[in-house]
């Protein structure tokens, strides 16, 4: 039997690029409208990265604010591990990138390709590597940018995705805050078509045919993936309180993965929790894929909603199909 806490977070950054791209800017170039948008999906603007800000930079700029909070500077760091749909490029990782940025001679750094758990993912891998004892602080990220790999001609696509980073420390727990009471990850890969990138991997590598068809670019069932997103989703709540001990009613704040405000909203009711209880930020940066959840929990520290002591569910979907959750006791 293992026990719990093995790591806590000591630290938290966010970076999110300039430039807002608000739903009106979309009617400009695609058949849509701010209230199709808005009503289906609760997206009213997300921020979008010029070719001069990559991945790894937004990474870098979270995790020097997630160093800072931590009191640590970037050679304490033993391991990176960061989430990303979106990676810099295919080889080497964006990790091993922001690692070069950051000067953390001390560490590891390898990618997590997990969709938009891939922050979680990260989490449950820290903190099964601090079990194993290969080191004690990790700085665990979730970048996206998604602009990149979205298709600016699908209307289905296009309008729900957002650019952003959110970076972790995660360290060996020391009786302090953040304390990480569950941490739980599962995958279905029999549903990887509906959510996905055909073209540009090794199966059929980038090519004018390729190019041609767009396959390099996004393809989603929208309507077969918020049918899992929100059943998937509910089973994570349960298996997260499941493993802490704890019942929904001792959550003070549910942090889900910010994809669309309607599955949120029945994870919410799934977990019965409130909504004066959940964080929602999906409207100011739409889908960021495995930054959504540090995007989601800096918001609410910062406008005070989130408080040490309180006890936060974590919960999150995305392709593959994956789905992830964990307690933790800011
Ligand atoms: O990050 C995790 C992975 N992603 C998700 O969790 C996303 C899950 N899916 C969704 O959020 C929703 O399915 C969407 C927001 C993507 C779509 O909403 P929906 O209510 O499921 O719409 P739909 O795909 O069933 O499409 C309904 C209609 C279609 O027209 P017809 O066939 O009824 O004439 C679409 O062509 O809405 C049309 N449509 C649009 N209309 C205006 C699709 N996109 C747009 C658009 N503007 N941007």
């Amino acid at each position: 039997m293992i026990r719990r806490p093995i790591v806590e977070f000591a630290g938290l950054g966010v970076a999110v690029p300039d430039r807002v791209v608000t739903n009106a800017d979309f009617e400009k170039t695609l058949e849509t409208s701010d209230q199709w948008i808005v009503e289906r999906t609760g997206i009213r603007e997300r921020r979008v990265a010029g070719p001069e800000q990559t991945v790894a930079m937004l990474s870098r700029d979270a995790s020097l604010l997630a160093l800072a909070a931590a009191g640590l500077g970037p050679e304490d760091i033993h391991g990176i591990i960061l989430g990303t749909a979106s990676p810099d490029r295919l080889l080497p990782s964006t990790a091993c990138d922001l690692q070069a940025l950051l000067g953390a001679k001390n560490a590891f750094a390898f990618d997590v390709a997990a969709a938009c758990p891939g922050f979680l993912f990260a989490l449950n891998v820290a903190e099964g590597l601090v079990a194993a004892g290969q080191g004690e602080n990790m700085l665990i990220i979730g970048a996206e940018k998604l602009s990149t790999i979205s298709d600016p001609t699908d209307r289905s696509t296009a309008i729900l995705f957002g650019d952003g980073a959110g970076a972790a420390i995660v360290r060996k727990a020391t009786g302090g805050s953040g304390a990480v009471l569950s941490t739980y990850m599962k995958s279905d890969g029999r549903l990887a078509d509906l959510l996905y990138r055909p073209g540009g991997g090794a199966v059929d590598p980038i090519s004018d045919k390729v190019v041609a068809e767009r396959s390099h670019f996004i393809k989603m069932a929208g309507r077969e993936v918020f049918k899992s997103a929100v059943k998937t989703m509910a089973e994570a709540c349960d298996k997260a309180l499941e493993r802490a001990g704890i019942t929904a009613d001792q959550v003070d704040m549910l942090v889900p993965h910010q994809a669309n405000l309607r599955i949120i909203e029945a994870t919410a009711k799934h977990a019965e929790i409130p909504l004066k209880k959940v964080m929602i930020n999906v409207d100011r940066y739409g889908n960021t894929s495995s930054a959504s959840i540090p995007l989601a929990l800096d918001q609410g520290i910062k406008e005070g909603r989130i408080q040490p002591g309180m006890t936060l569910l974590l919960v999150t979907f995305g392709g593959g199909f994956t789905w992830a959750s964990a307690v933790v006791k800011w």
